[in-house]
């Protein structure tokens, strides 16, 4: 098996991290691309690309993430979150490559009390939610070629995402009122970058250890927003902003959330021997790397 690696939506937080990781692995060849040079909701684009670099396999990081947004975009976000992942998937199968797709603990409702397995019923409450299962599905009716990699509140140094949110509100105002009645894993992406590649290694370029199929990953431990807010404050030392916890009711976000979204993650580390940080020493590791 060839190990070329093509990557797509590489310049999101979850393609930055891989591509900052890739260095470290000179035995892999990698090609990153972003909506610029290969959209993934063009199908001929894609067939053309695909023919042309003929990888082994295909990590797609590329997805339309803005949760509330999607709300007022269900057209677009359909065509990006369902439609391009069964062209990728198609595409994967024409030239016998491996599909690697990330999706979300947002497939679930939330009403669960204790961590979603790969086998719990989804249900998603959101465009988006609904727009990452619909993707999954369409994705299992192409071929078994796949894995999917259900996350959870990824951050990273880069792009948009909670972590640089809380620090630049919290640099500006006296006070922020965070929901506390939300409970999650918040996930760096670098890991999941990790953890990707050490699945790359172990499992797909090494045809006895395969084992396509669904899988869970996030940062171990659970929290509230509230609760990674107070943390960020706390690592960074940031003590001009007090934080004020406040209920879902109280704040009015156009999408709905689960409420409870950890998702167990015990077959990712049985299958494929992983260990996963806290989140809170990955929240730590990843402030350290940022410039604050
Ligand atoms: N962020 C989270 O909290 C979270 C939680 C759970 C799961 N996930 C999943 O994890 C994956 C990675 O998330 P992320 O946070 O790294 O996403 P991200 O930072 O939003 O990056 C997504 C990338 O995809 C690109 N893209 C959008 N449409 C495209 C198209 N048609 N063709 C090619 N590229 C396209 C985006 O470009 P533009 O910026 O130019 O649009 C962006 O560079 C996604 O599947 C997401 O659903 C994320």
């Amino acid at each position: 098996m060839n190990s070329k690696i093509l990557v797509t939506g590489a310049n999101g937080q979850l393609g930055n991290e891989i591509r900052r990781l890739c260095r470290n692995f000179p035995g892999l060849e990698f090609i990153f691309t972003d909506v610029d040079m290969l959209d993934i909701t063009n199908p001929d684009a894609v067939s053309v690309f695909m023919e042309a670099s003929k990888p082994a396999i295909v990590v797609n990081c590329a997805a339309y993430t803005n949760v509330d947004g999607a709300e007022e975009n269900v057209k677009n976000v359909r065509k990006i979150n369902s439609l391009a992942p069964q062209v990728l998937a198609a595409a994967c199968a024409m030239q016998d490559a491996f599909l690697i797709h990330i999706s979300t603990d947002y497939v679930f409702d939330g009403e669960s009390t204790k961590p979603y397995t790969e086998e719990d019923e989804t249900n998603p409450t959101s465009v988006y939610g609904n727009s990452k299962l619909e993707g999954e599905e369409k994705i299992k009716t192409v071929f078994d070629n796949y894995l999917i990699i259900r996350t959870s509140w990824m951050y990273s140094e880069f792009g948009h995402n909670f972590v640089r949110s809380i620090i630049a509100l919290a640099k500006e105002r006296e006070t922020l009122s965070i929901v506390n009645d939300q409970i999650g894993s918040p996930t760096y992406a670098r890991d999941l970058a990790n953890c990707i590649i050490d699945i790359i290694i172990k499992s797909i370029l090494n045809p006895k250890a395969y084992l396509p199929g669904i899988y869970h990953y996030a940062n171990q431990g659970t929290c509230s927003w509230y609760e990674f807010a107070q943390e960020i404050l706390n690592i960074t030392d940031i003590k001009s902003c007090k934080l004020i916890p406040i209920s879902t009711d109280q704040y009015p976000a156009i999408a709905k959330r689960p409420k409870y979204s950890v998702l167990d993650t015990s077959k990712v580390r049985g299958s494929f021997g992983i260990g996963i940080p806290n989140w809170r020493d990955s929240l730590r590791e990843c402030l350290s790397s940022m410039r604050i």
